[in-house]
């Protein structure tokens, strides 16, 4: 039996201008993972069950694709095993769906990490992260590749699609909490409706895509430079750019003010928008307060995450 996992991630800066080549910052999130379990099986070929799905499937007669079964074909493609195993793949994870934890992202590496170690053929970073990027296109159609990446490095990283991927140095550990609106959001239907909308207006759009790049920028260098309230303020200009894209919702809206009026640095939606997650920047001293206030503008989970310990 084999097992392995994969963390959840958040976006910090740059979420949808990362999809037309500006940069974006993101972490992983230790607290929840994915978890895939490999084992020697009594019946031919391979049987895929999901609790968090509910899924249980033969990859010979499983749609092309399938999230699942299209990363367990990718992971023995890649290991060039043409002749199925006869092996049972089982996942659990912990990261809620459409929440913008990127739950599916985890869940392909949880599986290209336990197949692969399984099979006595471990994969750098860089290939786990490949395969997933081919089945993440299976889940959002056009995405940038940082989920993947992020997840694959298990490191907070400065990301540009196409190229190299750049860690992101922390000059000193800040605190976030991930709050979760309780609205599912689909991250292929708000990127295809930044994307219809940038094609009506695309002076508009690039120009916003060029502060959020911006931003990023200034927010890598705040956070090299451990200047919290400098990230905080960054934060902020980052959500304004994202109303002005459409993509925030009246619940992330009020979650937001709710952290802010309770004391956070900072505050912002995290991921596609339209739902999903709002992050906040708290320290020791307002994290209790903000963590209320958040429960009672109604937050579903809420999670902390300290970056750069
Ligand atoms: O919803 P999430 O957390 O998977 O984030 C999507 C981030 C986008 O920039 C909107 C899309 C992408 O592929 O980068």
């Amino acid at each position: 039996m084999t097992s392995a996992s994969a963390p959840g991630k958040i976006i910090l800066f740059g979420e949808h201008a990362v999809v037309y080549g500006r940069p974006a910052l993101a972490v992983p999130v230790e607290q929840v993972r994915a978890t895939a379990t490999v084992t020697a099986a009594d019946h031919p070929g391979i049987r895929l069950r999901s609790a968090a799905t509910g899924d249980d499937l033969r990859l010979a007669t499983a749609p092309l694709d399938h999230p699942l079964a299209a990363i367990v074909r990718a992971t023995l493609g890649e290991l060039e095993i043409t002749q199925d195993p006869a092996l049972e793949i089982t996942i659990n994870s912990q990261l809620p769906m459409g929440a913008g934890l990127g739950s599916g992202a985890a869940v392909s590496l949880a599986i290209v990490r336990a197949l692969a170690q399984h099979l006595g053929s471990p994969l750098s970073a860089e290939r786990q992260s490949a395969l997933a990027f081919e089945v993440e296109k299976l889940h959002h159609g056009t995405p940038s590749g940082i989920d993947n990446t992020v997840i694959a490095y298990g490191q907070p990283v400065r990301y540009v699609g196409g190229q190299p991927v750049e860690r992101l140095a922390v000059g000193r550990p800040f605190r976030l909490l991930i709050a979760d609106t309780g609205i599912p959001s689909s991250t292929g239907q708000a990127v295809a409706g930044v994307r219809q909308r940038w094609q009506a207006d695309p002076v508009s759009y690039e120009a916003l895509f060029d502060t959020i790049g911006g931003l990023v920028d200034q927010a890598a260098e705040a956070i090299a430079a451990g200047q919290i309230e400098r990230i905080g303020s960054l934060m902020d200009a980052n959500q304004q750019a994202l109303v002005a894209m459409g993509v925030s919702h009246p619940r992330l809206e009020q979650l937001i003010a709710a952290a802010r009026d309770s004391g956070a640095a900072g505050a912002k939606l995290s991921g596609a928008g339209a739902g999903g997650n709002m992050i906040a920047l708290v320290d020791d001293r307002t994290a209790s307060a903000v963590q209320t206030g958040l429960r009672q503008a109604g937050a579903l989970g809420i999670l902390s995450t300290e970056v750069g310990r």
